[in-house]
């Protein structure tokens, strides 16, 4: 059965560069990112995980936690982290699981045979703290992640879940956001914006972030 939105993330236990993770318990009561790499000692790897290495505290904030995979063992890993802090002036900050057997791979179907029947594409499940899979991005081998863009996504998502408020085209934190379609009771929408609110047509009703 595919993984979908809305889908619970399947757990594991599997070895890391931080020793052995039960995946639901590592989670605990936050949100989480579980990305693959398609191999270790390659270089758009190299600098996605330098660069989410230096967003970790930005990831930190919103109380989501980092783990990458990669389908080769924690001992190549190991290695690999020393190229990474070499070449991308930082610090590894979060662990990267082991994955030879390609179980992870297999659970959060990250092979795509079609583009390579042994190496994961760029996989990002976003999950939150009732480990449900609340966003699912797919990138090729050959182009590196772009991580302010996974923090714009949970950011739009939290503020979802605390303020009723979806997010427009190209939004980014502090801008004016859209009051779900769902709400319509106008003792609602005072109680919940107090800020009032445009209608620019009856679906489209634009609001300054609540939050903010
Ligand atoms: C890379 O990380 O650089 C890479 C990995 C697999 C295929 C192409 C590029």
């Amino acid at each position: 059965m595919g993984l979908h939105i809305g889908s619970i993330a399947p757990d594991f236990t599997q070895d890391s560069t931080a020793g052995t993770i039960q995946f639901h318990d590592w989670l605990g009561s936050g949100w989480g990112v579980l990305f693959s790499h398609p191999k270790d000692f390659t270089p758009v790897c190299t600098t996605e995980l330098g660069r989410a290495s230096k967003l970790k505290p930005e990831f930190d904030r919103r109380n989501v936690k980092l783990l990458a995979v990669s389908v080769d063992s924690v001992a190549d890993h190991q290695r690999w982290i020393g190229d990474i802090e070499e070449t991308q002036g930082v610090q590894q900050a979060f662990p990267i699981l082991g994955d030879p057997d390609r179980k992870v791979a297999s659970l959060y179907d990250m092979i795509h045979p079609e583009a390579n029947d042994t190496l994961t594409v760029r996989s990002v499940f976003l999950i939150d703290h009732n480990k449900k899979i609340r966003a699912i991005i797919t990138y090729p081998a050959s182009t590196g992640r772009n991580f302010t863009e996974i923090l714009r996504v949970i950011d739009s998502l939290q503020l979802t879940d605390t303020h009723s408020v979806a997010t427009p085209a190209d939004w980014t934190d502090g801008q004016d956001v859209i009051i779900v379609p769902s709400l319509k009771d106008p003792e609602v929408l005072k109680q919940k914006f107090p800020k009032g609110y445009t209608e620019v047509k009856p679906y489209l009703r634009i609001t300054p972030q609540p939050n903010k």
